[in-house]
């Protein structure tokens, strides 16, 4: 296991208060992340206490835990490390009420026996956040306390405002982590480093020479359980308005003044100011095939399982670029790619059957899957007599580091932020309300969702959004497989 360098690690040790301790979320994600930060040393000490509808023990959640990294953490559990780890958890059932849960976080912070703070994550639907916010008020944990919100935050913008306003009744605005966790992905951080710690792109990352951008993250996945919750969410509100907005934000934001929160976040939330509202003429809103005969789903459910856009952010960086977001459900191929097509330069000097411009501009791609890549295509000459033209590429992939095993998946990397108190992928109320903002005329006047085949790239219409440019996926090529032995 690695080393964990001095200073990455919170100050405090940590007593986590796990809302939604048996959820779905819970044991993909944070159960096993928790157990990967203990275990890997980042947070000594660290004491969780779950909480749920769940009528059970201590005993129940440590075997819930257990089959949860069973079924889900991807790498090798350490049977000491189990034991270590089991014997940190603790269980209130929610029905036990705010004096319970005191009790139970009174014992976790003695039995430290040196200062800690608490970090309360609220993995809960919308409809149970604030009663959970209001029992940790009731339970007076609210000092020394940090509290992670999971979205969605408001499903339109009064909703939004109201909930912050419920929010602020209880912790203050810097208590408050609002988590999305694509900003956690390593490769996510990379657009950061990518942009503004080389002078090679920058000049160049602007209207004048950028044509359009696609962030593009079509799912193979269905709904399985979750499909209570996707019914009343649709695609735009789960993905769009959360995910795809802040990784378009990290692409279009000017230099930051400094790697802070504050100045992030105020860059973040200019682009956001000058976004356009989504016009829905600039909109597809599709549902595979199916879907209305699920378990659980409306016979006459209007919720989009697909939504594909055009939208605009009108600065000077960026009049007049379009921005194509594409997400869905069932679709061909799981992939998380942006994609910058470079304007083209005028062809004039090559003779006609060249193939110059024949495979589309120069792109600029980046693949956010956990083990990232990017690429740079050009047009080179064909080896041989004559001039003909090959679209090649520069590429590079994670792996190539040799620190594929140093990777923090994104719920580790933002737990530990949390705990550390580092906002700087988190987002911020503001930025929040004005994408509700934006999105308000689409949510009141939705154009009508179109069908499309289970496996497909979504309903037809998607390509005359896009006209005269195409989609990127699927790829034309093949990206390179790449040097393995960082894995
Ligand atoms: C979640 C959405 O936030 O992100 C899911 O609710 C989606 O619908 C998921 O599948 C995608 O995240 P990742 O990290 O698997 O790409």
């Amino acid at each position: 296991m690695a080393k964990v360098p001095p200073g990455v690690g919170p100050q405090f040790p940590q007593v986590v208060v796990l809302f939604g301790a048996t959820g779905d979320l819970a044991k993909r994600k944070l159960l096993p992340g928790l157990f990967h930060l203990a275990s890997a040393g980042f947070i000594p000490g660290c004491r969780i206490i779950g909480v749920s509808l769940e009528d059970i023990d201590a005993d129940g959640f440590r075997e819930a835990a257990r089959s949860a990294l069973d079924a889900f953490f991807n790498r090798k559990v350490n049977a000491s490390d189990w034991e270590a780890f089991a014997a940190c958890l603790d269980y209130v059932p929610q029905s036990a009420g705010p004096a319970a849960l005191k009790a139970a976080v009174d014992a976790a912070r003695a039995s430290l026996g040196v200062e800690s703070r608490l970090l309360h994550y609220l993995s809960v639907p919308p409809s149970a956040a604030l009663s959970a916010v209001r029992m940790l008020g009731e339970a007076q944990l609210v000092e020394q306390a940090r509290i992670v919100m999971e979205k969605p935050f408001g499903v339109d913008l009064a909703s939004a405002v109201a909930l912050n306003s419920k929010l602020h009744e209880v912790f203050d605005e810097e208590q408050i982590f609002r988590i999305d966790h694509f900003l956690g992905k390593e490769p996510a951080q990379n657009i950061l480093a990518f942009r503004f710690a080389n002078g090679l792109f920058e000049p160049i990352w602007n209207r004048n020479f950028i044509d359009h951008i696609q962030i593009d993250v079509p799912e193979t996945l269905g709904l399985g359980k979750r499909v209570g919750f996707y019914e009343q969410t649709g695609a735009y509100r789960d993905m769009v308005v959360t995910h795809l907005f802040q990784i378009l934000a990290f692409i279009a934001m000017e230099p930051p003044t400094a790697l802070e929160p504050a100045p992030i976040s105020e860059e973040k939330n200019k682009v956001f100011r000058s976004m356009l509202p989504i016009q829905p003429a600039d909109v597809v809103r599709g549902q595979y095939s199916g879907y209305r005969s699920e378990e659980g789903v409306d016979p006459q459910s209007e919720t989009e399982t697909f939504i594909a856009l055009k939208c605009f952010i009108d600065n000077w960086r960026w009049a007049g670029v379009p921005f194509f977001l594409r997400t869905g459900k069932r679709l061909a191929e799981g992939q998380r790619i942006i994609s910058i097509a470079f304007r083209e330069p005028p062809k004039s000097m090559f003779p006609v059957g060249s193939g110059v411009g024949a495979q589309g501009p120069n792109h600029l791609t980046f693949d956010l899957a956990d083990a990232s890549k990017m690429s740079l295509s050009f047009y080179g000459k064909r080896p041989g007599p004559g001039m003909r033209l090959d679209k090649l590429s520069l590429q590079f992939a994670m792996h190539d580091t040799g620190l594929m095993g140093e990777v923090l998946e994104a719920y580790e990397r933002l737990i530990l932020d949390a705990m550390r108190g580092d906002r700087t992928l988190f987002t911020t109320a503001d930025g929040i309300e004005r994408l509700w903002q934006v999105s308000t005329q689409l949510l009141e006047s939705p154009p009508p969702v179109r069908l499309y085949e289970q496996g497909s790239w979504g309903p037809k219409s998607i390509h005359q959004l896009i006209a005269p440019h195409a989609w990127r996926l699927p790829f034309e090529r093949a990206w390179r497989a790449p040097n393995q032995s960082g894995a």
